[in-house]
């Protein structure tokens, strides 16, 4: 008999969690204003908020914390972590910053000027935040395939390389540089394929632009390009996030994902005349050079969860569980972007809640349901998220309206897999009975679904 696949890990520390009754839920998602942030922590049975700060670290990770060097300047913790980076990036300037978006306010902030216009596969809204807050533009020139959730093509993620030429050819002396998004969050977790990394490469070079990469997933972006992209299979991940890099000019990281920390970032180049003007947004924003942000102990915990996470048995056990979960929803009919993404899956909200109007957001009342239920805390990536548009002041129901059941990265078993499937299965049986949503009661003017306030309808 053939032998069953199983997590490349086992199990040092746990961390005790506990249910709840549907009345205190009923209880807490009210005075929560139904908005699943203003939770607190204790509320929730199975957090599936976010991957980002919230993967359990290795016995190496938590080890090599105790090797911090917290020197103000010029740490050996620094210098191991830039090391690491530089092995696997091939960037030799490393510049810290304490979390992703920081390394964006660092660097956009040298580099976009009002009035420009900066391409790319779907921004994450942070990164579209830090365009749209110079006044310039961020371009979405994702293919069209990543719309159709029920499309089953390997590469959604990829940009589409006749909007980044037209895009480029009609603003080229207004692009300070084009942005992928490796793997594209905002589309599903859906990888890049590296034949599309090389296009765009070509793309910028034809009219002499740079290319960066936000590369949050990097490393399950290199699993995919592994196991669905001829010509890689026999490639290690290492070798693969190598070619991957050598296509872009600079990184922005949010460590907090594929490095498997619980807080940290940086921005990576190999141009040092952007180095040097990123590090004095550095020093001014985030902290001296060697350390901008982050503890000793971190940049020693990151430079680990690096190594390790750009290896392959450690993203196979992490994608093999989220196909796992997708697997569950195909057995219940329960609709979803397909295939699934990297760091989870993102349910296809109007279609199951058919009854709900789009004026009453169908994502995130689904998302209510889901914690109503059992406990469960997923995130509206949808119509709320999507805020209003800002000259007309409407609300932009033009994209996709998903619930996002973000995995934790070696944190929860196939058990919490199963719980979170019955518990959406569920809902999606008495989904006719769902006529009505949300409405807005409070809202800001800018990353709204954070601090929006709603009654139930
Ligand atoms: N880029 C991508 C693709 C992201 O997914 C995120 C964060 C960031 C940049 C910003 O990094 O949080 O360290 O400042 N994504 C989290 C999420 C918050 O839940 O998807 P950060």
């Amino acid at each position: 008999m053939e032998l069953p696949f199983a997590e490349s890990w086992k199990i040092k520390m746990v961390e005790p969690i506990k249910k709840s009754t549907r009345a205190e839920r009923e209880q807490w998602i009210k005075e929560a204003h139904y908005n699943v942030f203003q939770l607190k922590g204790e509320q929730v049975y199975i957090d599936l908020l976010t991957d980002s700060g919230t993967g359990a670290m290795s016995d190496r990770q938590w080890s090599a914390l105790m090797m911090g060097d917290e020197s103000y300047a010029g740490a050996r913790s620094f210098y191991r972590m830039k090391d690491t980076i530089t092995r696997i990036t091939g960037f030799e300037y490393v510049l810290p910053t304490h979390q992703g978006r920081a390394a964006e306010n660092v660097l956009f902030g040298v580099l976009v000027k009002e009035g420009d216009y900066v391409p790319g596969n779907s921004h994450f809204d942070t990164t579209k935040g830090h365009i749209e807050s110079r006044k310039a533009f961020a371009i979405d020139c994702t293919v069209d395939e990543a719309k159709n959730t029920q499309l089953e093509v390997p590469f959604k993620g990829n940009v589409d390389p006749k909007k980044l030429d037209a895009c480029l050819a009609e603003h080229a002396d207004k692009v300070p540089f084009i942005i992928v998004t490796i793997t594209n969050n905002t589309a599903g977790g859906q990888p890049v394929s590296m034949q599309n990394l090389r296009e765009v490469r070509q793309i910028a070079d034809k009219y002499g632009k740079k290319v960066i990469f936000d590369s949050a997933r990097f490393a399950e972006n290199a699993y995919f390009i592994k196991m669905r992209e001829d010509g890689y299979q026999n490639k290690t991940i290492k070798e693969i996030c190598r070619e991957m890099f050598s296509y872009a000019d600079g990184m922005t990281m949010s460590a907090k994902k594929d490095a498997i920390v619980n807080m940290g970032g940086f921005f990576a180049t190999n141009i040092q005349e952007w180095y040097d003007m990123a590090k004095v947004r550095g020093i001014v924003c985030e902290g001296y050079l060697t350390y901008g942000g982050m503890n000793g102990r971190d940049m020693e915990a990151l430079a680990v969860g690096l190594d390790e996470n750009t290896e392959f048995d450690n993203l196979e056990t992490r994608i093999r569980q989220v196909q796992y979960l997708a697997s569950k929803l195909d057995e219940y009919g329960i609709p979803y972007q397909r295939p699934a993404g990297g760091h989870a899956i993102f349910v296809d909200a109007p279609k199951v809640l058919t009854n709900v109007p789009k004026e009453e957001f169908p994502a995130q009342t689904l998302t209510i349901e889901l914690y109503l239920e059992a406990g469960i805390r997923a995130c509206e990536i949808g119509y709320l998220l999507a805020d209003r548009d800002p000259v007309t002041r409407e609300n932009r129901f033009n994209g996709l309206d998903l619930v996002r059941l973000c995995i934790p990265r070696r944190v929860y078993t196939n058990n919490h897999m199963d719980v979170i499937a019955a518990a959406l299965k569920n809902v999606y049986d008495r989904r006719n009975e769902i006529k009505r949503g949300v409405r807005i009661t409070w809202e800001a003017e800018l990353m709204r679904h954070f601090t929006v306030q709603l009654e139930r309808l």
